[in-house]
């Protein structure tokens, strides 16, 4: 994201807060009366930034690649029936309802903006498109664990049923009745309000407490190993798509690059911070994907630019960093750490050969000859 998209993103976080502050404040009862067109004007001016957001999106929706290939009207109409296209015009309608009430509390109205507003917020989360993809990948296993979870709830309400309905008729009095209190059990809830009182009911309850464990655990396990399967394919695509950028990975085969894309990790970092430091271990080597970084040496500084590497004499030496790295301007870099680093040196010998032999000439350089500017 630039430095454009970022701004816009605070800007809109903000705004957001700041509407949804103004509603939470709206619900409280006994305010004095002119908070009242505070709130208000709050809410409406957050309603228009979010109209104007919503016809600026409508506008340059042929502009996505999601809808390339389509007519500008097409290309609009999709965007608009899109999840983010519902969800911009549903949050306008604040403007709508104030229009005919205030904010105030008693405005049965007002909670509701506080849901649409939120749900803006996905448009900032992108783990919201990952839950929605591990659900859609995980479909299978996720609807096995569904199934044994009614298997459960209903087995479970039919025995409390037949257990307890004589002495709890009102709460145990038939299976729908009882399935409130086998959800409340089953999912470790417990409010409390529905209780067991036979034997066999509460061994039935027992049961069915240790079944809603299980039953969450491996919801939670599937979700989980989904999430980081899915993380893991969208790192893999974002270092496959840096990885090109450096013209020492461009001469590699698909196989052998798609084995070091493995072992890379994309760094974005800010200007001016320093990636490694003189006189420090270090475990890891970088590459240069986008910007700029320079290795400050006592003999004076040098650059290195997309393409360039630094950090591999720590490694090849086992001894502490020989230098400090510094960004100089917004810089990407792909962090290789040692031990995947002696994995690729045994298994693409090459790259790590040209890695050897710069690091000669430079301890080289260091040693004797004045530091000059590089470009890779
Ligand atoms: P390392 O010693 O791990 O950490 C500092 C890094 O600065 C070092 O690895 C090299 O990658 C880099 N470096 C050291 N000397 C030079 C040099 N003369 N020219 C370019 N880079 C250097």
């Amino acid at each position: 994201m630039g430095r454009g998209g970022r701004r816009w993103r605070v800007l809109h976080l903000t705004v957001l807060a700041a509407g949804l502050l103004a509603i939470a404040i709206s619900s409280i009862d006994g305010l004095p009366i002119w908070t009242d067109d505070v709130l208000t004007a709050i809410v409406v001016l957050v309603a228009v930034v979010f109209f104007g957001e919503y016809l600026v999106r409508l506008w340059a929706a042929p502009e996505s690649n999601r809808f390339a290939g389509l007519s500008d009207g097409m290309a609009r109409l999709r965007w608009a029936l899109s999840i983010n296209g519902l969800i911009g015009l549903l949050a306008v309608f604040p403007v709508l309802a104030i229009t005919f009430s205030s904010i105030h509390a008693g405005n049965e109205w007002a909670p509701i903006f506080c849901v649409f507003w939120i749900l803006k917020l996905s448009v900032h989360a992108p783990a919201m498109t990952t839950l929605a993809r591990v659900i859609a990948n995980e479909r299978a296993t996720l609807a096995s664990v569904v199934i044994i979870f009614v298997m459960v709830l209903v087995t479970a309400a039919a025995l409390a049923h037949m257990l307890e309905r004589e002495l709890q008729p009102k709460v145990f009095g038939n299976i729908p009745e009882s399935l409130w209190w086998a959800v409340v059990t089953l999912t470790t809830t417990g409010y409390g309000d529905v209780v067991p009182k036979t034997v066999g009911g509460r061994m039935v309850g027992s049961l069915v407490m240790v079944s809603g464990i299980v039953v969450l655990a491996l919801l939670t396990g599937i979700l989980a190993t989904g999430f980081s399967e899915e993380e893991r394919r969208r790192e893999y695509l974002r270092v496959w798509d840096q990885v090109t950028r450096v013209p020492m990975f461009a001469e590699l085969g698909t196989v052998t690059l798609s084995e070091i894309v493995s072992k890379l990790r994309v760094r974005h970092y800010p200007p001016r911070i320093v990636v490694v430091r003189r006189d420090e271990p270090g475990d890891s080597m970088f590459f240069i994907s986008e910007g700029e970084v320079e290795v400050r040496l006592p003999r004076g500084s040098v650059a290195l630019r997309q393409g360039g590497f630094f950090g591999e004499m720590a490694l090849l030496d086992r001894l502490p960093r020989s230098a400090t790295v510094v960004t100089t301007q917004p810089t990407t870099l792909l962090v290789l750490y040692a031990s995947d680093f002696y994995e690729v040196a045994a298994n693409i010998p090459s790259l790590v050969e040209a890695v050897e032999r710069e690091a000669r000439r430079r301890r080289a350089e260091n040693q004797g000859a004045p530091a000059k500017v590089e470009t890779p």
